[in-house]
């Protein structure tokens, strides 16, 4: 990405990052931002243990809800640019509490995080901007789900309307699992989450992940990632957070790309803007292609995860200066990142019983890694009292690599998974399967 010099007198002020978040995906940003020579520190809030592995950064405790307090922190901390990583915060408006305080925030506000915490909402959205989408119904009662689930000539994914941390998706096989699942939501399952549901014509394909890096008006592409969200190999097993991804993924060929930019991407943005939406942070557009074109099956407000930990290895040091212009509105939208032709692959290892329940405290031992262009991102650690890194969630550590292909990329990955160990961990071998030419001839 060239930068003009004007941007680059803007830019020398960025000293003092703060990123918003306790996961691998937070992880990788301040990893990503603390590349960039002008920093001088990368604050989290609350981060986990593996924060502290990272150049430049601090993890602070401060209870975010308690605004006083954290503006005056942030006033204290010179921050210059803040990074809001999950949904909750913004979804709550902590974007533009901020900016009214007079801070930049990359991150949208409550009104464009809709897009994420209403499905309902971001498919009437779609509607009106004419998206391509899978049909659905937005049901307020049982009764009304009854009947358009006994109606319906289609399978149907069944929705609870707001966020759910990624569990309120379900897939059922028949119209009898199908109405328990709606009523399940109305049940309460997800609190007020699941007031409305939402019923969806089910669709198939192949899906990818596409990030857009918004400032309002503009927008520039992320390289586009695959997520692996099944918990077994060969995507079996219930959905889960995601267990792994490589970027870019080839599935999406230059017209295809094109055709989502023209179908998807600049109908998305031009509707958020007929509604007076000013955009500034990341659209996540999750899509399913199928044999009818592209479709959308979830925006997010936010980056993915572990796509975020996938992808930010591929950013030049520059990645801290578009998140800016991102805050400020002033993307030329012809930004380049400069990859250096190299590919990442992502593997999670999770805890025994994720996405169920599981156990946490068993100590993590890491052995010998290559760590050439390998990078370890904690997302559920902590650290005993004598210093010992402990597990603490359900995913817990990412390993990512970066290489000329993806067989060199998951072939270090998955050496480097052997000096990795601690009670229980579990990881799936077939991440990348579909862009590893080796992969069929090992297995
Ligand atoms: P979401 O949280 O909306 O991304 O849904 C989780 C997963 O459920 C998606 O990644 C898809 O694999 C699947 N899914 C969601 N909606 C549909 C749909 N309309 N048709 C088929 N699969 C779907
Ligand atoms: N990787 C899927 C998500 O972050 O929602």
């Amino acid at each position: 990405m060239s930068i003009n010099s004007k941007s680059s007198k803007t830019i020398s002020r960025l000293k003092n990052i703060l990123i918003i978040g306790n996961g691998g995906r937070e992880n990788s940003l301040a990893w990503a931002i603390q590349k960039n020579e002008s920093v001088r520190k990368v604050y989290l809030i609350p981060g986990n243990a593996g924060s502290e592995r990272i150049k430049k950064c601090e993890r602070i405790k401060i209870d975010i809800n308690n605004k006083t307090e954290l503006v005056k922190k942030l006033a204290f901390l010179k921050i210059d640019l803040i990074v809001i990583g999950p949904e909750i915060p913004l979804a709550n408006g902590l974007a533009d509490f901020l900016r009214k305080k007079d801070f930049k925030v990359f991150g949208p506000g409550k009104d464009g995080a809709k897009l994420e915490y209403s499905k309902s909402w971001a498919k009437e959205f779609m509607q009106n901007a004419n998206i391509p989408t899978a049909n659905f119904w937005k049901v307020n009662s049982l009764e009304e789900a009854k009947k358009i689930i006994h109606s319906s000539p289609f399978p149907l994914v069944v929705k609870a309307d707001g966020l759910a941390s990624g569990k309120g998706v379900f897939i059922p096989h028949s119209k009898d699992e199908c109405f328990k699942a709606a009523e399940s939501i109305f049940n309460g399952k997800f609190g007020n989450s699941g007031n409305v549901v939402v019923l969806e014509e089910k669709i198939q394909g192949p899906e990818v992940s596409v990030f857009a890096l918004c400032d309002g008006q503009r927008y520039i592409l992320l390289p586009t990632a695959q997520d692996h969200k099944r918990l077994n190999e060969k995507d079996k097993g219930p959905n889960t957070g995601g267990m792994g991804a490589y970027s870019p993924a080839p599935l999406l060929t230059e017209d295809s790309l094109n055709r989502i930019i023209k179908e998807i991407i600049e109908p998305t943005i031009n509707e958020l803007n007929k509604r007076n939406i000013d955009y500034k942070g990341v659209i996540y557009f999750g899509l399913m292609l199928t044999t009818s074109g592209p479709k959308v099956i979830e925006y997010n407000c936010r980056f993915g995860d572990p796509e975020c930990q996938t992808i930010m290895p591929l950013m030049d040091q520059d990645f801290l200066f578009l998140l800016e212009k991102c805050s400020m509105g002033n993307l030329t939208g012809q930004e380049k990142i400069d990859r250096h032709d190299k590919v990442s692959g992502c593997v999670i290892a999770t805890s025994k019983g994720y996405p169920n329940e599981y156990k946490i405290g068993f100590p993590i031992k890491i052995g010998k890694i290559d760590s050439t262009d390998c990078q370890i991102f904690d997302s559920g650690t902590s650290l005993s009292k004598n210093g010992e890194l402990l597990t603490d969630g359900g995913r817990v550590l990412s390993i990512v690599c970066q290489d000329k292909d993806f067989d060199m990329v998951f072939n270090k990955a998955y050496k480097n998974l052997k000096e990795i160990n601690f009670d229980g961990i579990y990881f799936r071998k077939d991440i990348g399967h579909q862009v590893r030419k080796n992969f069929s001839k090992e297995n």
